[in-house]
């Protein structure tokens, strides 16, 4: 909310889930809201929906009567190309149908008007999000919107052979950054156990140095291309241009985590690319980020900050070596 604030003035919140989901009322159109965002995403905002009708709930089958019948009028959207329908409910709604019947109807209306529904990789979007009393509907792409997940909440499936729910965290950067892991060679790990985030780089075909004092998974042991080294993170040091992606999920205080990262740069190659979580410890999330990054960037670049959905206290920063 405060950096939305600080961007837009005169900007009206209402809270539709506590700490969660608000409405805004902004003294801008539609292009220009989109305008701002684009222009500087903010950190903490990880979905956004235009409200382009608000439907009263009934609480009965009228409600989908009044939602297919918006769907018909907006026929020409749907021939735009594939849409996908996301609901959302506060709870106590009064609108008694779940996402997966609400979507069954509108694809049904979608289809019947010779439009194309799609669960994945949509060109738009139909957001719903059922308040207590009213439905706020809105249309539009996954990056008018900032994520093609209701909500923004991207969800990954667990595999059996995953060694910890961090994983998560580094997939959902490779997407919100469009890193494609793949493309590179070489990657150092720093605060790497127990060993989620070495597992992906290794699986992507990577070569992986991990440091860290503590013990990596076991099952790691099985790939060629890992050196695990058992250490803290100042007690190393690699020759000049080794590496062309630095990975640190350290867990640690940001300023101290900023120092270390900075002493590793010269084993990365000029170009290359740094994916960093941030603890954000303080009270002050605004002020501490701005500390890091501004240190950070005597070396770096900021490509994007984002608090992603695996994310909990932290936010995740993606840099490239100048
Ligand atoms: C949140 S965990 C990392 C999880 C990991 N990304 C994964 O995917 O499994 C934080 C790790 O940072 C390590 N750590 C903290 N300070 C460190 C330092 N100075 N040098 C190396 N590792 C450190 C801790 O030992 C801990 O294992």
């Amino acid at each position: 909310m405060e950096e939305l604030r600080r961007m837009i003035q005169g900007i009206k919140f209402t809270q539709l889930i506590a700490g969660e989901v608000f409405r805004i009322d902004v003294p801008l159109n539609r292009e220009e809201m989109l305008a701002k965002l684009q222009e500087s995403e903010p950190i903490f905002l990880r979905h956004i929906q235009p409200i382009d009708r608000i439907v009263p709930i009934q609480g009965n089958a009228d409600d989908l009567q009044a939602l297919s019948e918006l769907v018909r009028h907006a026929r020409m959207r749907w021939e735009n190309g594939s849409t996908a329908i996301h609901l959302r409910r506060v709870e106590g709604t009064s609108f008694p149908y779940s996402a997966a019947d609400t979507k069954a109807v509108l694809d049904a209306v979608i289809m019947e008007l010779g439009g194309e529904t799609t669960m994945q990789s949509p060109e738009q979007i139909l957001s719903i999000f059922a308040g207590q009393s009213e439905l706020y509907v809105g249309w539009g792409t996954p990056a008018e919107q900032l994520s093609d997940w209701p909500g923004g909440a991207i969800r990954f499936q667990r595999e059996d052979d995953q060694i910890s729910r961090a994983k998560f965290k580094l997939l959902e950067a490779e997407r919100a950054f469009k890193l494609y892991l793949e493309t590179f060679r070489e990657a150092l790990d720093i605060g790497a156990a127990p060993g989620g985030w070495t597992q992906l780089l290794l699986e992507r075909g990577l070569r992986v140095t991990s440091v860290d004092p503590a013990e990596l998974h076991p099952k790691l042991a099985a790939y060629p291309r890992l050196t695990a080294l058992k250490k803290n993170a100042s007690d190393v040091q690699f020759a000049p241009g080794t590496f062309d992606l630095l990975v640190c999920d350290m867990s640690w205080s940001p300023m101290q985590m900023a120092k270390l990262v900075l002493e590793k740069a010269d084993a990365l190659r000029d170009g290359a690319a740094a994916v960093i979580t941030v603890k954000l410890m303080h009270k002050k999330p605004l002020q501490t980020i701005r500390d890091v990054v501004s240190k950070l960037e005597t070396v770096f670049e900021l490509r994007k900050a984002k608090q992603l959905f695996h994310n909990r206290d932290e936010i995740t920063l993606y840099l490239v070596k100048r």
